[in-house]
This record gives structure tokens, C-alpha cells and sequence, in this order.
């Protein structure tokens, strides 16, 4: 991906920065390039003028990622407690968040609304409940489900409402006391194309129609969720092209309509790289089987849980290429990143990278076998500092 970048920026993605910084920091390391972070952001802005832009802080809660999207004037979108006090311990605005898992314990709700958090997402009768203590200090987003089996993970199968069903929700709502300040959904994540965004934002308009004749609350907020996608080793479409009916779609909502998102991978996902090296090497059956670092219970946890495929480089490029396998370095034969990649002889200490793994990858990672998660080292990260590493992660 092409990042314009200022002189004050070193691109750590480049072959020589990578190296330098596994000589400091080690291997395996997940690098986040704060100013591809701003590229994705403002990308997205563009492609989504008027839509104030909530960073899902799931597929990589780091404080470099939520501080430079605070420094884009943007906001957050948390969903568990403990990303809740994440951004509390970083001296976040409660008011900058909303909480968006529709499933929560009260002890969630409680520690967020002490945060300053006032918007919530509910999608049943049993969740709008748990808001009755709250009532003066909350406000809520109604969940609507639109299923979308060509998602690469449909969420509407397991949160939303149906449609039909959320007027009565609403009228639940009034009756308890809850302010319903708007609908949300989330069509899945990296969606194949708009097609679903497009059918979610028309059936909402008719829906927020509907609350408004029965005056079930303010009801002027649509939250269209994330979704977005990126380049993996398959392309997706280019961004603007992506939004261009998305746009249309919310141009023909009621002016009094204040739309807001949630992505998550669309940010994240092109701003931070892998870098794993081999730990040994093995010939088996007439291939070589190189140990990495890093593996399926590490960054590359994201090719189980979120079924990506990395584009993967070596950084040996001399050599006759040949079919080569590529593992994890558990005691687990689960732990196998790639088979038949065409590889030039590699021995111990060389580096791989994968690219576009910032989302749901590290986030993902578990330390099984006593193998440590990546150590994340964040670069770029105030504009102005030039390539400084502010964070390292161990
Ligand atoms: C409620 C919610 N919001 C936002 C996101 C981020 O979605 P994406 O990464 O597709 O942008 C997710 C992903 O699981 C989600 O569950």
C-alpha cells in the first residue's frame, strides 16, 4: 500500500527499518505504523463524509492506535470492560465512547457508566432490563440483525433483532424509562461488497420513520457498524468505490440523522506487519519445514478466528525457490502458517513477514506452550517524532 509520507516519517515497513528493529527489540514483533494508521482514518473519512468515525478498539487494542485516532479527532467504539479501562487508564473522555456489545453483565454497565460512557447497544427485552438502574445515565442503540452469509464473519447471526421486531423493542424501551437514541448494526466484518450496508441503511430508514410517528424516543442516531475491507492476499475494492452506494444511501436519511461507525479492520488491519524468523528447519518427505517464532497460536491466530491470509514475504530472496512449509513453533501439527509456498532455501535467524496483520491477529494471540505473544513496538506514532518508537509491548 502506498502511504504518502513526509520526511519526518521513517516507513518501518521497509526492509531496513524491519531489520533494525528486530536487532533492538527481537523477534517475533508486531510493528504498528501510526501514520498508516492516520492514512486508513482519513481514507475512510473521505470515502464517508459526515459519518463520525468510532475506532472498534477489537482487532487491536493498543493505546498508540487509540491515541493517534484521538489525535484525528476521532472516537472509540469498546466493547468489554476491559477495554473500557484501556482507554480509562489513557485519561479518555467516556463521552468520546460508546459501548457497542449488545450482551453485557451489570458489572460491565456499571464500570463504563463510572468511565462516562452514556451510549450502549441492546437488542432484547432482558438487555434493556439490566438499564433500568441506569436510566438517567444511559442511552441506548438498538441492534438490528440483517444476516449476511457472504461476510467473512456474519455478527448478524449472533446479535441483532429482527427487524419486525423492533418497534415493540422500542415501545419495551419508553416503557422502562430508556432513552432510544438511535439503531445500529453490523453487517459482518469484511464484507464482499456494499450490498448489505446499502439494504440495512434503507430497512433503518423505515425503521426510525416508524419510532419517530410513535415518538418512542429522540431516535436520531444510525450507527452502520464496520465492515470495511482490505486488501488480504486477495484484493478487496478500493475504498471509495466500496462507499460510493453507502454514501447514496445515507444521503436519503432524514437531515435530523446523525450517522456514525464502528470499523475496526479497515483501520487497523493495513497498519501494523508480522515479523517472525526461523527458528530451525527440517527436510521432510522432500520439503523443508521452517519453525518460525511466531505462529497459529501467536499473530497468526487471525488465519483460524478470522480466516485472513496474510500476504507472506521472506526476506532471502536468492536461491532456487521450491515448495516449502511454513510453521508455527508449538508442539501442536495444528501450528502450520503455509504449505507449498515457493521459497528460496532458508536457514535459522531468517525473517518473514506478513503483511496486513494488524486486526485480529495479536488480538487473538494466546502464549500456548510458554511461546510469548509478539512484542509490539508502535513507530511514528506523534506527528513530528521522527520514527520514534514510543511504545514497546514485551
Ligand atoms: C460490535 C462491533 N463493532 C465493530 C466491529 C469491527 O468490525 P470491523 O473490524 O469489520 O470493522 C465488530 C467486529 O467484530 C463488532 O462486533
Amino acid at each position: 500500500m502506498a502511504v504518502a509520507r513526509k520526511s519526518k516519517f521513517i516507513d518501518p515497513f521497509e526492509r531496513r527499518e524491519i531489520r533494525r528493529l528486530v536487532a533492538e527489540f527481537g523477534s517475533p514483533l508486531l510493528i504498528i505504523d501510526c501514520e498508516r494508521i492516520r492514512h486508513q482514518y482519513r481514507q475512510l473519512r473521505r470515502a464517508l463524509p459526515n459519518v463520525d468515525l468510532h475506532y472498534a478498539l477489537k482487532p487491536l487494542p493498543h493505546p498508540a492506535v487509540v491515541s493517534t485516532i484521538l489525535e484525528e479527532d476521532g472516537y472509540l467504539d469498546l466493547a468489554t470492560t476491559g477495554e473500557v479501562e484501556l482507554v480509562a487508564r489513557m485519561g479518555v473522555d467516556g463521552a468520546r465512547c460508546i459501548h457497542t456489545h449488545p450482551i453485557k453483565r451489570d458489572i460491565d454497565i456499571r464500570s463504563a457508566v463510572r468511565r462516562g460512557v452514556r451510549v450502549f447497544v441492546a437488542d432484547n427485552p432482558d438487555e434493556l432490563r439490566k438499564f433500568v438502574p441506569y436510566v438517567d445515565q444511559v442511552e441506548v442503540l438498538l441492534r438490528v440483525s440483517y444476516r449476511s452469509p457472504g461476510a467473512v464473519s456474519d455478527l448478524s447471526r449472533k446479535f441483532g433483532c429482527d427487524p419486525e421486531q423492533l418497534l415493540s423493542l422500542a415501545r419495551r424501551a419508553k416503557d422502562l424509562g430508556i432513552v432510544v437514541r438511535g439503531l445500529s448494526f453490523h453487517v459482518g466484518s469484511q464484507a464482499p461488497d456494499p450490498g448489505k450496508h446499502v439494504e440495512a441503511i434503507e430497512s433503518c430508514r423505515v425503521l426510525l420513520a416508524a419510532v419517530a410517528r410513535e415518538k418512542l424516543g429522540p431516535c436520531d442516531t444510525l450507527d452502520i457498524g464496520g465492515g470495511f475491507p482490505i486488501d488480504y492476499s486477495q484484493r478487496a475494492p478500493q475504498i471509495g468505490y466500496f462507499c460510493k452506494p453507502i454514501r447514496a444511501a445515507l444521503a436519503r436519511l432524514p437531515k435530523r440523522i446523525r450517522v456514525i461507525a464502528e470499523p475496526g479492520r479497515y483501520i487497523a488491519g493495513p497498519s501494523a506487519i508480522g515479523v517472525a524468523s526461523v527458528m530451525g528447519r527440517a527436510r521432510r518427505e522432500g520439503r523443508w519445514w521452517y519453525y518460525l517464532d511466531d505462529g497459529l497460536y501467536g499473530s497468526f491466530s487471525g488465519q483460524l478466528f478470522d480466516h485472513a491470509h496474510y500476504p507472506l514475504e521472506s526476506f532471502r530472496e536468492r536461491g532456487k525457490r521450491e515448495p516449502s512449509v511454513l510453521a508455527g513453533p508449538t508442539c501442536d501439527s495444528i501450528d502450520v502458517i503455509a504449505e507449498n509456498l515457493m521459497l528460496p532455501q532458508l536457514d535459522s535467524g531468517d525473517l518473514i513477514i506478513g503483511r496486513a496483520m494488524g486486526a485480529y491477529t495479536w488480538a487473538s494471540a494466546s502464549e500456548f506452550n510458554f511461546f510469548p505473544r509478539a512484542t509490539v513496538v508502535s513507530v511514528n506514532q506523534r506527528p513530528g517524532d521522527r520514527g520514534s518508537v514510543l511504545a514497546v509491548d514485551r
